[in-house]
């Protein structure tokens, strides 16, 4: 999944832009030159 989808969702909450960890590649991600899944993977538990 490209990155972007992921920001429809996550890219204006608090809880992504806060992270340390986000906002030294935070001009990567929104650029997809780093994948969300490099981190994050398994990227969601089934929500029920
Ligand atoms: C349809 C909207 C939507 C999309 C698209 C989406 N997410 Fe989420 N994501 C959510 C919701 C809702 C939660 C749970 C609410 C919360 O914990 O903030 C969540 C939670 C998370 C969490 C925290 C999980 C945890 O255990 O607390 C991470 C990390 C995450 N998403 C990463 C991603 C990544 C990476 C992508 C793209 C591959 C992505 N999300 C795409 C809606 C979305
Ligand atoms: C360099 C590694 C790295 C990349 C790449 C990365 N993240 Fe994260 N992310 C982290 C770390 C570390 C945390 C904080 C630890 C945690 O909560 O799992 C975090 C936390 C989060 C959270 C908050 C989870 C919570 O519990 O509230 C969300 C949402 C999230 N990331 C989404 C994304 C999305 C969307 C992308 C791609 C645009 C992305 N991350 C790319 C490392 C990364």
């Amino acid at each position: 999944m490209p990155n972007r989808d992921c920001l429809k969702c996550h890219g204006e909450v608090t809880s992504f832009l806060e992270q340390e960890e986000h906002k030294d590649i935070l001009k990567e991600l929104t650029h997809d030159e780093i994948v969300c899944s490099s981190c994050h993977n398994p990227i969601h538990v089934e929500q029920e």
